[in-house]
Protein backbone atom coordinates (compact mmCIF):
# COMPACT_ATOMS: atom_id res chain seq x y z
CA UNK A 1 0.00 0.00 0.00
CA UNK A 2 1.53 3.51 -0.74
CA UNK A 3 1.53 6.10 1.67
CA UNK A 4 -0.96 9.27 1.78
CA UNK A 5 1.07 12.35 -0.81
CA UNK A 6 1.71 15.38 1.16
CA UNK A 7 -0.17 18.04 -1.27
CA UNK A 8 1.41 21.02 0.90
CA UNK A 9 4.26 22.32 -1.07
CA UNK A 10 5.80 24.60 2.01
CA UNK A 11 5.70 21.39 3.90
CA UNK A 12 7.50 19.27 1.90
CA UNK A 13 10.39 21.88 0.89
CA UNK A 14 10.28 22.87 4.96
CA UNK A 15 10.43 18.98 6.09
CA UNK A 16 13.06 17.63 4.09
CA UNK A 17 16.23 17.17 5.81
CA UNK A 18 19.50 15.28 5.34
CA UNK A 19 18.39 12.25 7.22
CA UNK A 20 21.45 9.60 8.17
CA UNK A 21 20.11 7.46 10.47
CA UNK A 22 17.10 5.14 9.54
CA UNK A 23 14.72 2.63 11.02
CA UNK A 24 16.41 -0.69 9.03
CA UNK A 25 12.53 -2.39 9.32
CA UNK A 26 11.27 -0.25 6.97
CA UNK A 27 11.09 -1.55 3.46
CA UNK A 28 9.91 0.50 0.71
CA UNK A 29 7.50 -1.20 -2.14
CA UNK A 30 8.94 -1.51 -5.05
CA UNK A 31 6.09 0.06 -6.66
CA UNK A 32 6.38 3.12 -4.21
CA UNK A 33 10.10 3.78 -5.60
CA UNK A 34 8.70 3.73 -8.93
CA UNK A 35 6.10 5.96 -8.10
CA UNK A 36 8.74 8.47 -6.66
CA UNK A 37 11.21 7.56 -9.63
CA UNK A 38 8.39 8.48 -12.13
CA UNK A 39 7.58 11.76 -10.60
CA UNK A 40 11.24 12.81 -10.36
CA UNK A 41 11.66 12.31 -13.71
CA UNK A 42 8.82 15.05 -14.36
CA UNK A 43 11.98 17.66 -13.52
CA UNK A 44 13.03 19.64 -16.69
CA UNK A 45 16.11 18.18 -18.76
CA UNK A 46 18.19 20.11 -21.61
CA UNK A 47 16.13 19.31 -24.82
CA UNK A 48 13.79 16.47 -22.78
CA UNK A 49 16.15 14.61 -23.77
CA UNK A 50 16.02 13.15 -19.97
CA UNK A 51 19.78 12.28 -19.52
CA UNK A 52 19.39 10.69 -15.87
CA UNK A 53 19.59 6.79 -15.21
CA UNK A 54 19.18 5.26 -11.83
CA UNK A 55 20.33 1.68 -10.02
CA UNK A 56 18.45 0.88 -7.02
CA UNK A 57 20.31 -0.86 -4.78
CA UNK A 58 17.73 -2.50 -2.02
CA UNK A 59 19.19 -6.09 -1.53
CA UNK A 60 20.78 -6.18 1.72
CA UNK A 61 24.30 -7.91 0.33
CA UNK A 62 24.68 -5.04 -2.42
CA UNK A 63 23.98 -2.46 0.42
CA UNK A 64 26.78 -4.53 2.45
CA UNK A 65 28.86 -4.03 -0.49
CA UNK A 66 28.60 -0.35 -1.19
CA UNK A 67 29.39 0.43 2.98
CA UNK A 68 32.84 0.46 2.52
CA UNK A 69 32.89 2.03 -0.99
CA UNK A 70 30.46 5.08 0.34
CA UNK A 71 33.11 5.32 3.16
CA UNK A 72 31.26 3.38 5.56
CA UNK A 73 28.46 5.67 5.84
CA UNK A 74 25.93 3.82 7.84
CA UNK A 75 22.74 5.30 6.06
CA UNK A 76 24.08 3.59 2.57
CA UNK A 77 23.01 -0.31 5.41
CA UNK A 78 20.09 0.95 7.34
CA UNK A 79 17.66 3.26 4.15
CA UNK A 80 15.83 0.96 2.74
CA UNK A 81 17.08 1.86 -1.09
CA UNK A 82 20.26 3.60 -2.10
CA UNK A 83 19.70 5.26 -5.71
CA UNK A 84 22.64 5.68 -7.80
CA UNK A 85 22.03 8.60 -9.84
CA UNK A 86 24.36 8.55 -13.07
CA UNK A 87 24.21 10.81 -15.90
CA UNK A 88 24.68 8.78 -19.92
CA UNK A 89 27.01 10.96 -21.54
CA UNK A 90 25.63 9.37 -24.90
CA UNK A 91 21.96 10.47 -24.00
CA UNK A 92 21.31 12.46 -27.32
CA UNK A 93 21.00 8.86 -28.57
CA UNK A 94 17.49 8.38 -27.29
CA UNK A 95 16.26 11.71 -29.42
CA UNK A 96 14.42 9.72 -31.78
CA UNK A 97 12.63 7.75 -29.40
CA UNK A 98 11.93 10.49 -27.39
CA UNK A 99 10.48 13.09 -29.86
CA UNK A 100 8.90 10.21 -32.15
CA UNK A 101 6.50 9.35 -28.53
CA UNK A 102 5.81 13.28 -28.30
CA UNK A 103 4.53 13.05 -32.21
CA UNK A 104 1.93 9.92 -31.11
CA UNK A 105 0.93 11.76 -27.81
CA UNK A 106 0.30 14.64 -30.31
CA UNK A 107 2.70 17.00 -28.82
CA UNK A 108 4.99 17.84 -31.83
CA UNK A 109 4.58 17.57 -35.35
CA UNK A 110 6.66 15.54 -37.12
CA UNK A 111 8.47 18.26 -39.31
CA UNK A 112 9.28 19.62 -35.61
CA UNK A 113 10.43 16.36 -34.33
CA UNK A 114 12.83 15.88 -37.73
CA UNK A 115 14.54 19.79 -36.82
CA UNK A 116 14.72 18.91 -32.51
CA UNK A 117 16.82 15.42 -34.23
CA UNK A 118 18.91 17.20 -36.13
CA UNK A 119 19.47 19.32 -33.49
CA UNK A 120 20.39 16.82 -30.51
CA UNK A 121 22.59 14.87 -33.10
CA UNK A 122 24.40 18.16 -34.86
CA UNK A 123 24.69 19.91 -31.13
CA UNK A 124 25.30 17.24 -28.42
CA UNK A 125 26.64 14.69 -29.95
CA UNK A 126 29.67 16.94 -31.39
CA UNK A 127 30.67 18.69 -27.78
CA UNK A 128 33.23 17.98 -26.04
CA UNK A 129 33.28 15.91 -22.95
CA UNK A 130 33.42 18.99 -20.41
CA UNK A 131 30.34 20.35 -22.17
CA UNK A 132 28.30 17.09 -22.22
CA UNK A 133 29.51 16.22 -18.31
CA UNK A 134 28.44 19.93 -17.36
CA UNK A 135 24.54 18.89 -19.13
CA UNK A 136 24.15 15.14 -17.48
CA UNK A 137 24.97 17.00 -13.90
CA UNK A 138 22.96 19.82 -14.00
CA UNK A 139 20.06 17.48 -15.49
CA UNK A 140 21.01 15.02 -12.72
CA UNK A 141 21.04 17.48 -10.02
CA UNK A 142 17.64 18.62 -11.31
CA UNK A 143 16.23 14.84 -10.85
CA UNK A 144 17.85 14.15 -7.52
CA UNK A 145 16.47 17.54 -5.61
CA UNK A 146 12.79 16.15 -7.32
CA UNK A 147 13.31 12.85 -6.38
CA UNK A 148 13.98 14.06 -3.01
CA UNK A 149 10.86 16.11 -2.56
CA UNK A 150 8.34 13.20 -4.00
CA UNK A 151 9.88 11.02 -1.07
CA UNK A 152 9.28 13.60 1.47
CA UNK A 153 5.65 14.22 0.22
CA UNK A 154 5.15 10.74 0.78
CA UNK A 155 6.38 10.79 4.75
CA UNK A 156 10.13 9.17 3.38
CA UNK A 157 13.06 10.91 4.07
CA UNK A 158 16.58 10.99 1.99
CA UNK A 159 20.11 12.20 1.87
CA UNK A 160 22.27 12.97 -0.78
CA UNK A 161 25.37 11.47 -0.88
CA UNK A 162 29.12 12.73 -3.20
CA UNK A 163 31.01 10.82 -0.23
CA UNK A 164 31.73 7.91 -2.56
CA UNK A 165 34.36 6.43 -4.08
CA UNK A 166 33.52 6.68 -7.50
CA UNK A 167 35.59 5.06 -9.45
CA UNK A 168 35.31 2.20 -6.73
CA UNK A 169 31.96 2.37 -7.28
CA UNK A 170 31.63 2.31 -10.53
CA UNK A 171 33.75 -1.08 -10.67
CA UNK A 172 31.62 -2.95 -8.15
CA UNK A 173 27.87 -1.74 -9.44
CA UNK A 174 29.63 -2.78 -13.61
CA UNK A 175 28.37 0.95 -14.17
CA UNK A 176 28.24 1.21 -17.80
CA UNK A 177 31.46 3.02 -19.18
CA UNK A 178 29.27 5.61 -20.48
CA UNK A 179 27.26 6.49 -17.36
CA UNK A 180 28.63 9.27 -15.19
CA UNK A 181 27.61 9.20 -11.17
CA UNK A 182 25.86 12.08 -10.14
CA UNK A 183 25.26 11.18 -6.60
CA UNK A 184 23.90 8.47 -4.14
CA UNK A 185 20.33 8.94 -2.56
CA UNK A 186 19.59 6.82 0.24
CA UNK A 187 15.94 6.83 0.98
CA UNK A 188 13.78 5.34 4.07
CA UNK A 189 12.18 6.21 7.14
CA UNK A 190 13.89 7.92 9.62
CA UNK A 191 14.95 6.88 13.14
CA UNK A 192 16.08 10.13 13.97
CA UNK A 193 15.12 13.69 12.41
CA UNK A 194 18.15 15.47 10.01
CA UNK A 195 20.16 17.85 12.06
CA UNK A 196 18.52 21.30 11.41
CA UNK A 197 20.79 23.23 8.64
CA UNK A 198 21.21 27.13 8.27
CA UNK A 199 20.81 29.19 5.03
CA UNK A 200 22.79 32.03 3.82
CA UNK A 201 20.91 35.59 4.39
CA UNK A 202 19.10 36.07 0.60
CA UNK A 203 20.43 39.58 0.44
CA UNK A 204 23.99 37.98 0.56
CA UNK A 205 23.87 35.76 -1.94
CA UNK A 206 20.86 37.90 -3.93
CA UNK A 207 21.22 41.06 -6.99
CA UNK A 208 18.79 42.23 -8.15
CA UNK A 209 19.46 43.21 -11.85
CA UNK A 210 23.09 44.09 -11.50
CA UNK A 211 25.87 42.90 -9.19
C1 LIG B 1 25.99 16.73 -3.75
C2 LIG B 1 25.82 16.46 -2.29
C3 LIG B 1 26.60 15.54 -1.66
C4 LIG B 1 26.42 15.24 -0.31
N1 LIG B 1 27.14 14.23 0.25
C5 LIG B 1 26.84 13.82 1.50
C6 LIG B 1 27.45 12.67 2.04
O1 LIG B 1 28.24 11.98 1.40
N2 LIG B 1 27.11 12.30 3.30
C7 LIG B 1 26.21 12.99 4.04
O2 LIG B 1 25.95 12.58 5.17
N3 LIG B 1 25.61 14.10 3.56
C8 LIG B 1 25.88 14.52 2.30
N4 LIG B 1 25.23 15.60 1.76
C9 LIG B 1 24.19 16.29 2.54
C10 LIG B 1 24.57 17.72 2.96
O3 LIG B 1 25.47 17.67 4.02
C11 LIG B 1 23.28 18.46 3.35
O4 LIG B 1 22.43 18.54 2.23
C12 LIG B 1 23.54 19.88 3.87
O5 LIG B 1 24.27 19.83 5.06
C13 LIG B 1 22.25 20.65 4.12
O6 LIG B 1 21.43 19.94 5.03
P1 LIG B 1 19.95 19.52 4.66
O7 LIG B 1 20.02 18.62 3.44
O8 LIG B 1 19.44 18.78 5.85
O9 LIG B 1 19.16 20.74 4.35
C14 LIG B 1 25.44 15.95 0.43
C15 LIG B 1 24.67 16.91 -0.21
C16 LIG B 1 24.83 17.16 -1.55
C17 LIG B 1 23.93 18.16 -2.21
Amino acid sequence: MTTQVVQDFHQVVKERHSVRYYDPTVKISKAELEEILAEATLAPSSSNLQPWRFLVIDDQELKQKLHPIAYNQKQVLDASAVIAVFGDMEWFEKAEQIYTASVEAGYMTEEVKQQFVATANNGYRNMDDARKKSIVHIDGGLVSMQLMLAARARGYDTVPMGGFDGAKFKEAFEVPAHYENIMLIAIGKAAQPGRPTVRLPLSEITSWNAF
